[in-house]
């Protein structure tokens, strides 16, 4: 029996126990990985944003002073990094190994649920729209984290390593990748609590990214036609026959371990190639040289 074969009789096991399988165990570790790292970068990042804060003094100072805070900041960028790299290639290999639709792309489905959902929440319709697994905010807010940590990621080397990065682009660039970073990590984390973490956790108490499952009133409120279809017992992919799955295998893996080999590498090679942005210079002590303005005649 093959993987969706497996996935279709999980998914049949856990509908006959009233649950609706959400998350696959890898897909919330992986989101495990994304919360720590992200939430461990705004605790390091921010204070040095706004480093007059009391707030921001008391926790560089908890941390273990202005250097330690500079490293676990790199390491967390390190664990976001390969996290996106291993996004990559799983989502590369659900859509060349095993043909899936690429379900969060957007469609005009998306814009009909959007209005369909405003016209409801005024009054003005009685049932709300019926949506998919991945419903139109989810699949703006995934989008949003994916070209917001391509952001994140760009500048933050800059930063990281800015004298060497005037060999490709101008040095005016360099404050303007602080101001980019700085101000979109602003937006990531006020984003986070105010959108993502009223929808998930006071909108409903949606648990589905721990336990994997979603409970039945949120399915029939925001997936309706994803219940549907698992009430139907549809595989939610087309079946791969296994000498096909198998040879589309063998290419993928030898691929992606080339890709994974070389983002290690290029990680690596990043992470040590200049120091210039963890070292604090101590203060100049020395009068500076100012030459008098020459009277004009
Ligand atoms: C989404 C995740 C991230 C958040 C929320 C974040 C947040 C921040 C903030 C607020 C600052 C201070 C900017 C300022 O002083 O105006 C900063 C600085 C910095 N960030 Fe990030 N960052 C993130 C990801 C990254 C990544 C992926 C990298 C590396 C590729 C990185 C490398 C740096 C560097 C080198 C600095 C300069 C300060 C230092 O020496 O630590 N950051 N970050």
């Amino acid at each position: 029996m093959n993987k969706e074969m497996d996935e279709l009789a999980f998914e049949r096991r856990a509908i006959a126990r009233g649950e609706y399988p959400r998350f696959r165990l890898m897909a919330r570790i992986e989101h495990m990985l994304l919360l720590t790292s992200f939430t461990i970068l705004c605790l390091t990042g921010l204070p040095q944003k706004f480093p007059f804060s009391p707030i921001s003094q008391g926790l560089i100072a908890l941390l273990g002073g202005i250097e330690t805070v500079r490293m676990i900041h790199r390491w967390a960028a390190v664990v976001l990094i390969l996290g996106s790299v291993y996004h990559l290639l799983t989502s590369s290999y659900r859509l060349f190994v095993r043909h899936e639709r690429m379900r969060m792309l957007p469609d005009i489905k998306d814009a009909y649920d959007l209005r369909d959902t405003v016209t409801y929440n005024l009054g003005l319709q009685d049932t709300p729209p019926k949506m998919r697994k991945f419903n139109f905010g989810e699949k703006f807010e995934y989008w949003a984290v994916v070209w917001g940590t391509a952001v994140m990621i760009v500048t933050g080397f800059i930063l990281w390593n800015p004298i060497n990065a005037t060999r490709i682009i101008s040095g005016e660039l360099i404050p303007v990748a602080l101001l980019a970073h700085g101000w979109e990590a602003v937006l990531a984390a006020v984003s986070i609590v105010i959108w993502h973490l009223y929808n998930v956790l006071v909108k409903h108490r949606n648990k589905s990214m721990f336990t994997g499952m979603l409970d039945q009133h949120i399915m029939e409120e925001e997936h309706a036609l994803e219940l549907e279809r698992l009430a139907r017992g549809n595989p939610a992919y087309p079946v791969v026959p296994p000498d096909v799955l198998r040879r589309r295998q063998r290419v993928f893996f030898a691929v992606a371990a080339v890709v994974a080999v070389l983002s290690l590498a290029l990680v690596i090679w990043l992470f040590t190639f200049e120091s210039t942005a963890i070292t604090t210079l101590p203060e100049a002590t020395r009068d500076v040289f100012v030459p008098l303005a020459t009277p004009l005649p």
